[in-house]
């Protein structure tokens, strides 16, 4: 079952800002988020017209460039998207390269002398966006340049000054490591000013969780543990961990995808409803929800979590290496690819209810979802006809691979004979918008631009999910467990599904 397009746009109500004067300053410009996201997406938003005139971007970057160099690197990942030939043409102009050592102060001087040149050339008035797209080893050492080249205010004068600062995840690696970040960015930014980046944030059927609850009546009344069963999410990838092995094998999948991801998609699902729909009052749900968590600790985190580790496995008849086999990894490693958790959220609305999340690199396929499943009926009228097992009502936001929104429910087949079938009331963005969804990052700078950090991650916030997972990992440092191994890209994984099946309840299928 459908639910229908609206024919027309009456029925819309929109509203979209376009940036003011702001040029952006990519650190790590060479690399591959620049490449692969950043520029792609600023393209789109210079296409749409949602950039102003005298936005300029300046790349920063180890390896030698020169403004052509970097302008060609954007007209391939351009013309690999069939981009028109005189826009790719008009937003190259506006890229700018330079090259040097984060750590050498000469460098922050002609980014300075750069800048204030092509404010000029560029009649821009606006902020200095600094976007870290770089490894966080270096992050303190290019806040402290800009610092001292006099490119930042300081905590204190912060307000008077419009630069802001982007950094990608990790922020940090525990929580007192967080801590020392946070600390170390506010020497030279303050809050308001600093944009942390959760990219699942960003898109769009994550954002949708939010209209779905609060831009409708009808499911808010029900939205709690005297409806809701029970809650699950999944982050699925089939990949593994490709070319970041040395990265992830220091970080493993509690660090890489359930103290951020996970735990920001849980919040949105549970926080309470926002005074606003603003960065603060949402943010100040989000940490209220988060803080709601209950604790683990080494009594219970043996029952309420599960970590795996893929070995060797096959896709489409192709041999796949286990991960111990990647390049880069420590033969004996035990790090962490897959983890289930069950987690509870000790508050009014959501106390005994289970959400289950599960993360992993080398399942079946990728699949990001979030699946409400709402407590059965009390009781079956039609056991008297031999129905006596009625399944519970699931709605479900698939965030991957296509976005949807669907609600299962049962209903009669057509007949004389009395039977119930499960049928699915679906709404799919690609066929309903005729769009695809548009990437996450696209959203991101553009509210980074606009100023509004509703989609960014504050500092109680990552410390919060932080304060969550160090126990956990301290616990598995000091253990002799070591992950279970699953056989890659391979479905029905034993103790995955004795994990939540001991509590009477079973997976989606992956
Ligand atoms: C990143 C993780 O944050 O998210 C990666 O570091 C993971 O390990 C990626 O592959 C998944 O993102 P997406 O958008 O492809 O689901």
């Amino acid at each position: 079952m459908k639910i229908s397009t609206l024919a027309d746009s009456s029925d819309q109500q929109c509203y979209e800002k376009k940036a003011p004067e702001n040029a952006l300053v990519i650190f790590g410009a060479s690399g591959d988020l620049t490449q692969r996201k950043l520029l792609g997406s600023l393209y789109e938003l210079f296409v749409r017209k949602l950039l102003p005139g005298g936005f300029f971007v300046i790349g920063c970057g180890r390896t030698e460039l020169s403004d052509d160099g970097f302008r060609a690197k954007a007209r391939q990942l351009l013309g690999d998207r069939k981009a028109d030939q005189d826009d790719v043409n008009r937003f190259c102009d506006r890229l700018h390269y330079i090259s040097g050592q984060y750590d050498d102060t000469r460098f922050y001087d002609t980014l300075r002398e750069k800048l204030s040149q092509f404010d000029q050339k560029y009649s821009m008035h606006g902020s200095h966006i600094f976007y870290l797209a770089v490894p966080p080893q270096l992050f303190g050492t290019i806040i402290d340049g800009l610092g001292q080249a006099g490119l930042t205010c300081g905590e204190k004068e912060a307000h008077l000054c419009r630069s802001r600062l982007v950094i990608e995840k990790p922020f940090g690696h525990d929580l007192d490591s967080a801590r020392q970040l946070n600390d170390k960015l506010h020497e030279h930014f303050n809050e308001a000013q600093i944009y942390r980046i959760d990219h699942y944030l960003g898109k769009e059927t994550v954002q949708n969780i939010l209209m779905f609850r609060f831009a409708n009546s009808i499911f808010e009344p029900i939205w709690n543990r005297n409806y809701i069963d029970h809650v699950q999410v999944t982050i699925a990838e089939s990949l593994g961990v490709e070319h970041r092995a040395g990265y992830y094998d220091k970080t493993g999948a509690l660090r890489d995808m359930f103290q951020n991801h996970l735990l920001q998609i849980l919040a949105l699902v549970g926080m309470e409803p926002p005074v606003s729909f603003s960065a603060d009052p949402i943010r100040d749900e989000k940490v209220k929800l988060l803080g709601a968590v209950r604790p683990f600790n080494a009594d219970n985190i043996d029952k309420l979590l599960l970590r795996g580790q893929y070995g060797p496995g096959k896709l489409n008849g192709k041999n796949l290496a286990g991960y111990r086999d990647e390049q880069a990894v420590a033969e004996n490693s035990n790090t962490e690819t897959f983890v289930a958790a069950k987690l509870f959220i000790d508050n009014w609305r959501w106390h005994g209810v289970p959400f289950y999340v599960r993360t992993g690199k080398r399942l079946p396929r990728k699949l990001t979802e979030v699946a409400i499943t709402f407590k059965k009926v009390p009781y079956s009228l039609f056991a008297t006809a031999g129905i006596e097992n009625l399944p519970a009502n699931v709605l479900v936001f698939q965030i991957q691979p296509d976005e949807k929104i669907s609600l299962s429910f049962q209903a009669k087949s057509p007949g004389s004979k009395l039977c119930i079938k499960t049928l699915d009331m679906d709404f799919d963005y690609e066929e309903v918008f005729q769009q695809t969804a548009p990437e996450a990052y696209q959203r991101l700078l553009l509210d980074c631009m606009i100023g509004d950090q509703t989609l960014f991650n504050r500092q109680d916030d990552v410390e919060l999910a932080w304060k969550l997972v160090t126990p956990i990992l301290e616990h598995w440092h000091s253990s002799n467990d070591t992950p279970f191994v699953y056989p890659a890209c391979q479905g029905n994984l034993k103790p995955v599904d004795d994990f939540i099946s001991q509590d009477g309840r079973s997976w989606r299928s992956l």
